[in-house]
């Protein structure tokens, strides 16, 4: 009998794990403990398992309808959607975690300091098919040696002359001597979705999953803020606080024309609006996150 429950595909360790596991436990997944030789969790309040693999098994699975679904990082997801004759997978929603670029990179102390420099040179990557568009786009000449891992000592092996990958933090190039000196993609987490038909259970279980996945990026974006005020810079504050419309309004007993406002606010660089409530004779601020939301 077809199985009733989703199957989610995720990255069981690395950059994307994190993540991955954060989010679904935010939108209410009760897991089992797992150990380092777990590869099948089963939610135990919902009818959803995981499946924890290699990111770059994700697309596979999902193509195949293995997994229903799967968090995966945007430079795996192109890298396979430019891989012709494979199954395609839907892109389903930005997931906003795990942000890195994937970029050209050579070493420091070298001649090598643009993409054009590249012409007739080597460079060693995982993402061959991104980068191979990448040259064609740009009319540049280059061989590309392509290696599945540890593609950061190809330069130094003299099996290249540079490489082209993800950079995150920086601290993989700079250990090896390596500097980015091109940009080529974006990359953030994924959710990503087979093409083959979900029966009506997984439809309707994966609907629900999606309402609370966008329920936690929602209240991720946003925090709530108390203040004391005079009430005549009551106008004036609204205005300040950053997509709080309607603010609550609460008179402070024994102290005046001071009031309490409370409000939800956008999360973007609240620090200069902390300042400008200061200018404003706000007074007592608290910032705090919001931990669930729903319209
Ligand atoms: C990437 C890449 C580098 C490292 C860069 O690996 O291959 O090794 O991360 O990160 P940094 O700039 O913070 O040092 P990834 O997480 O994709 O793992 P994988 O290639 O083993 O799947
Ligand atoms: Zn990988």
């Amino acid at each position: 009998m077809e199985t009733q429950r989703l199957r989610i595909a995720i990255q069981k360790s690395g950059r994307m794990a994190e993540g991955s596991n954060e989010l679904l436990q935010a939108a209410g997944l009760r897991l089992p403990s797992r150990s380092k030789t777990t590869l099948f969790q089963r939610a135990r309040n919902l009818p959803i398992d995981l499946l924890l693999v290699r990111d770059d098994d994700i697309p596979n699975f999902v193509a195949t309808g293995v997994a229903d679904i799967g968090i995966v990082g945007e430079n795996v997801y192109e890298e396979w959607q430019l891989d012709d004759p494979v199954a395609p997978i839907t892109l389903v929603r930005r997931l906003g975690f795990s942000f890195c670029r994937l970029s050209l990179a050579t070493p420091k102390d070298g001649p090598l300091r643009s993409a054009k420099d590249l012409e007739g040179k080597s460079l060693a990557t995982s993402y061959p098919l991104i980068l191979r568009r990448f040259f064609k786009e740009q009319g540049i000449q280059a061989d590309i040696v392509e290696m599945s891992g540890s593609v950061e000592v190809a330069p130094k092996l003299g099996i290249a002359d540079g490489i082209f990958d993800i950079v995150s933090s920086g601290a993989t190039l700079e250990a090896n001597g390596l500097g980015p000196i091109a940009d080529v993609l974006k990359s953030e987490a994924l959710l990503v979705q087979t093409q083959k038909p979900l029966n009506a259970e997984k439809a309707s279980i994966l609907e629900r999953l999606m309402v609370r996945i966008e329920s936690v990026q929602a209240s991720r974006q946003i925090k709530y803020i108390m203040l004391n005020a005079p009430g005549s810079k009551l106008a004036t504050i609204t205005d300040i606080l950053p997509g709080a419309d309607a603010p609550t309004v609460l008179p402070l007993q024994g102290k005046g024309d001071m009031v309490a406002i409370h409000a939800v606010v956008q999360d973007a660089d609240l620090w200069d609006t902390l300042e400008k409530l200061k200018e404003q004779g706000a007074s007592s601020i608290l910032v705090t996150p919001i931990e669930k939301m729903m319209a």
